[in-house]
């Protein structure tokens, strides 16, 4: 089933505009720009965002401080570096401790260089407000002022989280990395978990300290739920390629970085023969591939959109896994180009207004490729799953389908017992049940 073109309407138009005014790599990422970082306690008294409920009279809420204390993972970040798990991917590493390591600290806080550490700053807080707003040193007397609006804040160096590319950009730098940091096969095989990430689903489970109300819309664009899962899609698709060029793959070494490829490629049983070809790049059987899971996806996608680049972009895939296969020159100058026929679908794709019917379309359209056996790592078919749930909630049927979409999940649950066929089976059944 083929759909029209993407409409974008006047609405979505400006929305788009709003997007593209604060460009990909416009905000440099807070824990990058030289602002100094306040620290946690110059946000959290009981006067600012400390209190202990909502404040119905004011714009925000003002208790965001005991949200992220007592709901929210990132407030738990350094303790996590403090667990027996996380001694024992220490010690496995030869590092003294995880809570000293610069490596753990990097992604477990706000490891902001000692001249950017203002008066309260603790790096015991963990992932703290500024580690995602930005350093608060040339704000944190003006924001609360009346008057000050939002564009005067980040002119100051507050970070645009509400806009979707930035945002996926900043949350997928520690849930995926950057050049600077990175979770490499050496830190997961001394225990680390797989990273895993979608921007829709992640921004739901952090638990909100904000409302997406009136007001809100008055300051800052509101972005759909279904925009938010593409800008995700798509800035993973190109942080990905972006890595792919940066020394975690480049540098010499026999074997390249393993975790730019399919985890389960190499990890599962050897008598489990799952091999088959995957997508319009048939590399042969015994092929360590490239993670492309979000770029699979993404691909998809925009086909069943009919979306203009579609030919661009799955023979930029296709030659990038043949590049995989020749050298790593290769594989960064097709990362390069494929990066930049994606930099305008991901400013379109999170811009654009998408219909109700063209949603169930993209519903039913991943859920025929995903019946046809045509999602075969597990990484793929996690965003499979988590896409048909994100559109299922923005269609509003995500109640009725919540069984089928159940039984669907538990072939995804446990990636060590992945079977692609029984995700394929049983995503026909949440498409018989549609
Ligand atoms: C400075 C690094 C950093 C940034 C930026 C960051 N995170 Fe995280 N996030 C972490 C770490 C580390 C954890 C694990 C915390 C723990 O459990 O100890 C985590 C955990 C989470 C969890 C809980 C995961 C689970 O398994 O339940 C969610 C949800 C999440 N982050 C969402 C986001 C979103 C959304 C953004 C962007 C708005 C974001 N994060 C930005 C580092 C970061
Ligand atoms: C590139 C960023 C990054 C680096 C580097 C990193 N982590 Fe993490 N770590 C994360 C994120 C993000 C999560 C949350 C994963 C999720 O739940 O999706 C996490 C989760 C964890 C967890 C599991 C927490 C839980 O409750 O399940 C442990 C333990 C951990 N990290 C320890 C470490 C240690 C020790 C180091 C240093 C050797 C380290 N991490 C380096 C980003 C990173
Ligand atoms: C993991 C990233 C992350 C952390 C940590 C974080 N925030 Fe946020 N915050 C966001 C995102 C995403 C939004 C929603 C987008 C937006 O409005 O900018 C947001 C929104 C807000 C808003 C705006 C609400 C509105 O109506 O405009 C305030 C105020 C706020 N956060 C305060 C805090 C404070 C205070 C802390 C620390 C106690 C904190 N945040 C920690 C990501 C984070
Ligand atoms: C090219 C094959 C290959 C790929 C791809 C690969 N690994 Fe590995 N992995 C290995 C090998 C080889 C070992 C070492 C096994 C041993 O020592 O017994 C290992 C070890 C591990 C271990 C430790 C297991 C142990 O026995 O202690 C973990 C955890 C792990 N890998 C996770 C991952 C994750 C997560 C990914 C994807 C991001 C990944 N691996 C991708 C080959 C691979």
């Amino acid at each position: 089933m083929r759909f029209g073109r993407v409409i974008i309407s006047p609405w979505a138009a400006l929305v788009a505009a709003l997007v593209n005014s604060a460009s990909l790599s416009a905000a440099p990422l807070p824990e990058a720009a030289s602002n100094v970082h306040e620290g946690v306690a110059s946000c959290a008294s009981s006067v600012c965002h400390g209190k202990v409920s909502k404040d119905p009279s004011a714009t925000v809420w003002l208790n965001e401080y005991r949200v992220w204390l007592r709901q929210d993972y990132h407030s738990r970040a350094y303790r996590t570096l403090q667990t027996a798990q996380s001694e024992a991917i220490a010690r496995k590493l030869g590092l003294p401790s995880a809570a000293g390591a610069k490596i753990c600290l990097d992604c477990h806080a706000d490891n902001v260089p000692s001249e950017a550490r203002g008066r309260r700053f603790q790096i015991s807080d963990g992932v703290g407000c500024e580690a995602c707003h930005g350093g608060a040193g040339q704000w944190l007397e003006s924001h609360a002022e009346l008057g000050t609006s939002h564009a005067d804040n980040i002119a100051k160096g507050m970070y645009p989280t509400e806009q979707p590319l930035q945002r996926a950009r900043l949350c997928l730098s520690c849930h995926l990395g950057t050049k600077d940091k990175f979770a490499t096969h050496e830190i997961m095989g001394a225990g680390h978990p797989r990273l895993a990430f979608e921007l829709e689903t992640f921004t739901v489970n952090q638990p909100a300290h904000y409302e997406v109300d009136a007001d809100y819309r008055e300051r800052k664009p509101a972005i759909a739920p279904v925009n938010m899962w593409l800008a995700g899609l798509a800035v993973t698709s190109m942080q990905s390629l972006e890595l792919l060029q940066e020394q975690w793959f480049t540098r010499q070494s026999l074997i390249p970085e393993l975790s730019f490829y399919q985890c389960h490629a190499c990890h599962h049983p050897m008598d489990d023969l799952r091999w088959a070809p995957e997508g319009a790049a048939a590399l042969p059987p015994g092929t360590v591939r490239l993670n492309d899971a979000n770029l699979l996806v993404l691909i998809e996608v925009l086909a069943i959109l009919d979306h203009d680049k579609i030919n661009e972009l799955s023979s930029g895939l296709q030659q990038l896994h043949r590049a995989s296969m020749e050298s790593r020159s290769a594989v960064l100058n097709q990362a390069k180009a494929l990066q930049q026929v994606l930099e305008p679908v991901a400013r379109q794709v999170s811009g654009a207004n998408y219909s109700t019917e063209r949603l169930r379309g993209l519903r039913s359209g991943l859920l025929k490729a995903a019946g046809a056996e045509r999602f075969r790592h597990f990484t793929a078919a996690e965003q499979v799953f988590l896409a048909v749930e994100t559109l299922s909630i923005a269609v509003g049927d995500n109640s009725r389908l919540e069984s089928a979409l159940d039984a669907w999940f538990k072939s995804v649950e446990d990636e060590n017992a992945f079977v692609p066929q029984q995700f394929a089976v049983l995503a026909k059944q949440v498409m018989g049940a549609l």
